[in-house]
This record gives structure tokens, C-alpha cells and sequence, in this order.
């Protein structure tokens, strides 16, 4: 069975991802999954995992996020008893757990930059070495890594090794925002309406045409996971029923009406300099985004090639 087929969407900016994900997982060539949160960089992982020839090996998922900093290098690698206050056994770190297998670091971003140096050495030659060890031990696992940060912007800062980055982005894996493939919205509210009518044994619930305009209009800000939300919610609650705007929930109503008229200014009888409007919106977005440019082109709703070029217009960088 095609391990890819759960993942909804005909859209060309999804199928290209999807297919460069499809040739990659039979080589162990380094991956990084890029994207928005809920895009679906952790299906399409392990996708890519269950394709592989790894697919009965151990698969470890591990989020960097949301270990204390402090934690992760011997979570990952693995310590030596004595190697710290509190370190009363050896102890086997995820990358041995995973040997043979797989690993998934997600968030990969909030990894600390000597992490980041020790993870590099090991993607380069295998060697793993456990906190207060002096001996190395080689492992084969395969590393499938993915962020919902701008790693360009870390890497400008000093935040992240640009020699990782080159490392894991082998074949870049860039999820698009649901808002840049809005052909996709209704067959994947088709496919959860149905999945979610069976798992509550209940009639599907179905989008009319008019509200589906209306959910193709929305931003959403937290993807497929908020879409599928919205489709689980109304399976419960409108079983059977074909969903109308009014049934729409609330909160997707009040900013799809705001996205839809477009009416967040009325042009002053005096007129306006665009030019200096447009300049001014921008410097909100990136100021906002702490200057975070691909979350700054998805607030102003441009792509971040077009926001790149008008920072360079106006000479916003350098403000
Ligand atoms: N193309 C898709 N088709 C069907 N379901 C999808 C698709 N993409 C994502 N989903 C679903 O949306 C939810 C979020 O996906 P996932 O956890 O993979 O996103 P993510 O990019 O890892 O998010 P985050 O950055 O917040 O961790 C999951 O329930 C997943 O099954
Ligand atoms: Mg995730």
C-alpha cells in the first residue's frame, strides 16, 4: 500500500513535495521537512519512514522544543554514569535507540548550537558520543528532521549551523500553508467529514458550495489541523446536515468576513501614499514576526519572494 495516500491534496505546490518525498525515502539522503505548523511535516515523516527500507526498524520521534535545553544532549546521545549531578547509571541515548531505524528531531531549531555541532559530526561519520564518555560508538540511523522556523533568519542570526542546514536540506521538503493551496480545502473536508462521521457512527456532514467560498477565504492560521478541528466539530454537532455559512462556527466567520470584504481601511477623502502605506504595513509585519520574513509574507499574504523584494524596495533592512 502507498504509505503517501493519507496525505489529502491535488494541488501542485503539495504533489511536488510529495513526490520528491516519494524518491527520496529508499536513500538515506538527508531530510529536512520545512512548513507551517500543521502542514503535515510529521505525516509526510513518517511516510517517508514506513516507504523506506528502514520501515521495520525502530522509528523515534523525539521534539526538541519541548525538552529543557539542558536535557537534550543526553537524551540524544546518551551518558556516562558520574557524567553529571543526578547521572547515577549509564544510560543509552534515542540515536542507539534508534540504530538501524530512524530518527525524526522536530523542531529541530530549538537545539542548541554545541547539539548542533555534535549532531553534524554524527550525520557525518556515525559517531556517537555519550555526555562524560571519551569513547565513541557507530550507529546507523537514519535522521529525518523538520521546523516551522525560518532557518535562513537563525542562520543570519547565528542561531543555527549553516553547515547542519546544508547537511539535513539535501532535498529541500517545503510544506505549503493551507492558505497557498486553497484547491485542496474541499476534498480534504470531504475525506475528515467521512472519517469523522464513521468514527462517531453518524451521517457525514457536508459543505455547501457557498460555504465552502467561504472556508477557501479563510487564512487559516493553524492548517490542516485547524481545518480538521472544524470538520470534527460540525460532524458532531450538524450530523447529516449540509453546512451552510451560518453554520460555519463563529470564529471562522467573523475573520473570514474580515478577509473576504477586505475592509480593514477606508481610503481618506485626502488620499494616501501607498507607497509609504505599504512600506508601513511591512515594517508592522516584520516588527511583529520579530523579523521573521516567511511569517511576515503569511500575515501580509504575499509570497516571501515578493515581501524580499519589496523589503529591498523600500530599504527596510537596513531601518
Ligand atoms: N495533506 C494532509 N492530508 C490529510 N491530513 C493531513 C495532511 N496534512 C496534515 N494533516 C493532518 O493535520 C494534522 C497536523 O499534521 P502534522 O502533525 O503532521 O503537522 P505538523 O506540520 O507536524 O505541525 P506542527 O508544526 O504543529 O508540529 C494531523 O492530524 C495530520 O494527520
Ligand atoms: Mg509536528
Amino acid at each position: 500500500m502507498n504509505k503517501f495516500s493519507h496525505i489529502i491534496g491535488k494541488s501542485p505546490a503539495l504533489e511536488s513535495v510529495v513526490r520528491s518525498a516519494q524518491m527520496i525515502a529508499f536513500s538515506d539522503v538527508g531530510i529536512l521537512i520545512k512548513g507551517p505548523t500543521g502542514t503535515g511535516k510529521e505525516i509526510l515523516a513518517t511516510a517517508i519512514q514506513q516507504s523506506g527500507p528502514r520501515a521495520e526498524q525502530p522509528f523515534i520521534k523525539i521534539n526538541c522544543a519541548a525538552l529543557p535545553k539542558g536535557v537534550i544532549e543526553s537524551e540524544l546521545f546518551g551518558h556516562k554514569k558520574g557524567a553529571f549531578t543526578g547521572a547515577d547509571t549509564d544510560k543509552q541515548g534515542l540515536l542507539h535507540a534508534a540504530n538501524q531505524g530512524t530518527l525524526f528531531l522536530d523542531e529541530i531549531d530549538a537545539l542548541a548550537l554545541p547539539v548542533q555541532a555534535k549532531l553534524l559530526r554524527f550525520l557525518e561519520t556515525g559517531e556517537c558520543l555519550p555526555v562524560g564518555d571519551t569513547q565513541t560508538i557507530t550507529l546507523d540511523v537514519r535522521v529525518i528532521s523538520a521546523t516551522n522556523s525560518d532557518l535562513d533568519d537563525q542562520i543570519n542570526q547565528g542561531l543555527f549551523r549553516s553547515d547542519l542546514y546544508f547537511r539535513l536540506n539535501i532535498v529541500p521538503l517545503e510544506l505549503p500553508a493551507l492558505n497557498e493551496r486553497t484547491e485542496d480545502i474541499e476534498s480534504l473536508c470531504t475525506f475528515y467529514l467521512q472519517k469523522f462521521a464513521s468514527k462517531y457512527g453518524v451521517q457525514s456532514a457536508k459543505f455547501s458550495t457557498l460555504s465552502l467560498k467561504q472556508l477557501r477565504s479563510y487564512s487559516w492560521p493553524g492548517n490542516i489541523r485547524e481545518l480538521k478541528n472544524l470538520c470534527e466539530r460540525v460532524s458532531v454537532l450538524l450530523p447529516g446536515k449540509t453546512l451552510e455559512p451560518e453554520n460555519i462556527p463563529k470564529e471562522f466567520v467573523s475573520q473570514l468576513t474580515v478577509k473576504h470584504k477586505r475592509d480593514i481601511s477606508i481610503l481618506p477623502e485626502a488620499g494616501i501614499s501607498l507607497d509609504a502605506l505599504e512600506a508601513d504595513l511591512i515594517h508592522q509585519a516584520l516588527t511583529r514576526t520579530n523579523g521573521n520574513r516567511s511569517k511576515s509574507a503569511r500575515l501580509l499574504g504575499i509570497s516571501r519572494d515578493t515581501l524580499l523584494y519589496r523589503i529591498q524596495k523600500h530599504a527596510l533592512g537596513t531601518r
